[in-house]
């Protein structure tokens, strides 16, 4: 059989993601709270959410510490050990969250040693040669900050900028990429409208207001970092589905705009302000009467359908906005790695295609490094992300075999199809 070699654009940044909540560990913020008041009721749940496969192969649904974050990966005393695991996967760039919890543990003042701290997160990942992509929110909140009704509150936009005017300040010198806010869209439609997440506000008024205010943050965040330094580059990190409607021929085209116009709302209005574009895409979403006979029936431990088809159309959706962009999230739930190598090469492929046809891609960041605890709707450790197998008892990291053959890709800038 023949081979052929894909190359990837010289400078092409190669790595993995996490946020802080779902790796740190010890935290204490709106969700740690929601955790301990909502664990019980999700484990019982957990019987009428997911199907019968599910639950047979991921028992640990149905217990109550699967929903409380807690330890996590303790990836807040252990991120030296986990950056030389990436460094020795290949990977030249790694995003981050740093949380705000910690920095701002009380209005106003801020927490020296946690600052602290993330300089040496930061100097950690210069030291070993990788860039960091630093988000500064990945939708955890500080108490006093939900205290005072999150992002429905007006003045939510003067608190985040405050932080993140310090923040800025304090790591200029270690920081060139600043995703300012993670899938803004999901996480005010779960947090703000449905309520199943936290901090569990509900209704169109505080969706409304959630998502308005959080705009305002954010641009009011994009004014604070260029003031600091003119050179930084600042994106969001949006959640991208391809939208695929197989209603009526006439029609598809009209539902996926009307779509799209809604999802991508937040980052129509962002663009302007932005000197690069965050994607993660994780799948595509299928519009369809028949959806049994048209679904691939391919798909993750949380039943997303897998479909590196998808990648390609939002490179190529994104094409317009004339920026450059980044992979922010990719990845799958797979516990056993049975499909990872395969989703990784084959969005890869697809991501090489775009590229082709003019997308300016300029790096790719797996979601996730770690195992972690997964975040919509707070699905808890069950779901495993990672290239690197965590083992939550003895905290052991055992990479899997699919972060060696990620690990090629990203030492070559190339792949081998
Ligand atoms: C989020 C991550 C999450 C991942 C997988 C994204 O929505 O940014 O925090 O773990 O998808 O569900």
């Amino acid at each position: 059989m023949q081979t052929e070699k894909l190359k990837f654009p010289k400078g092409f940044l190669w790595g993995a993601a996490t946020a802080a909540h779902q790796v740190e560990g010890g935290m204490n913020n709106d969700w740690t709270q929601w955790e301990k008041n909502n664990a019980k009721r999700l484990a019982k749940e957990a019987k009428d959410k997911w199907a019968d496969w599910q639950q047979k192969k991921f028992p640990e649904m149905f217990d109550p510490k699967n929903y409380v974050s807690g330890r996590a990966c303790d990836h807040y005393n252990r991120f030296e050990e986990d950056f030389d695991l990436a460094k020795s996967l290949g990977h030249n760039a790694h995003r981050f969250s740093i949380e705000w919890s910690r920095v701002e543990p009380e209005e106003g003042k801020f927490d020296e040693r946690e600052i602290e701290h993330y300089r040496q997160v930061l100097q950690a990942l210069r030291d070993r040669g990788m860039e960091p992509f630093v988000t500064l929110w990945h939708w955890t909140e500080p108490i006093w900050f939900n205290d005072l009704g999150g992002w429905t509150n007006k003045k939510s936009a003067d608190y985040f900028s405050r932080f993140v005017e310090k923040i800025a300040g304090e790591y200029r010198d270690l920081v060139r990429f600043w995703v300012v806010v993670n899938e803004p869209n999901v996480s005010i439609s779960f947090g703000y409208y449905r309520g199943s997440q936290p901090p569990g506000k509900k209704g169109i008024i505080n969706f409304l207001r959630g998502f308005f205010n959080l705009f305002s943050a954010f641009e009011r965040a994009v004014e604070a970092i260029k003031e600091i330094d003119p050179k930084a580059e600042v994106g969001v990190a949006n959640s991208i589905t391809h939208y695929d409607a197989r209603i009526f021929p006439g029609l598809n085209f009209l539902i996926t705009s009307v779509i799209e116009f809604f999802s991508k709302f937040f980052l129509r209005k962002a663009i302007p302000h932005c000197t690069f574009i965050g994607c993660n895409y994780y799948s595509r979403h299928l519009i369809t009467w028949k959806r049994k006979k048209l679904d691939s029936g391919n798909r993750n431990d949380l039943g997303w359908e897998i479909c590196p088809g998808g990648i390609y159309h939002v490179l190529l959706s994104l094409k317009k906005y004339d920026l450059p962009v980044y992979i922010t999230e990719n990845g799958i739930a797979d516990a056993d790695d049975s499909r990872r190598t395969e989703f990784i090469k084959d969005h890869l492929c697809l991501m090489h295609v775009a590229i082709q046809e003019g997308a300016d891609v300029r790096g790719y960041l797996h979601w996730s490094l770690l195992d972690n605890f997964e975040f919509p709707e707070v699905r808890g450790f069950w779901p495993r992300f990672g290239l690197i197998e965590v083992d939550y008892k003895t905290m052991e990291r055992k990479i899997r075999p699919s972060a060696l053959e990620y690990a090629k890709i990203c030492k070559g800038n190339e792949m081998e199809v």
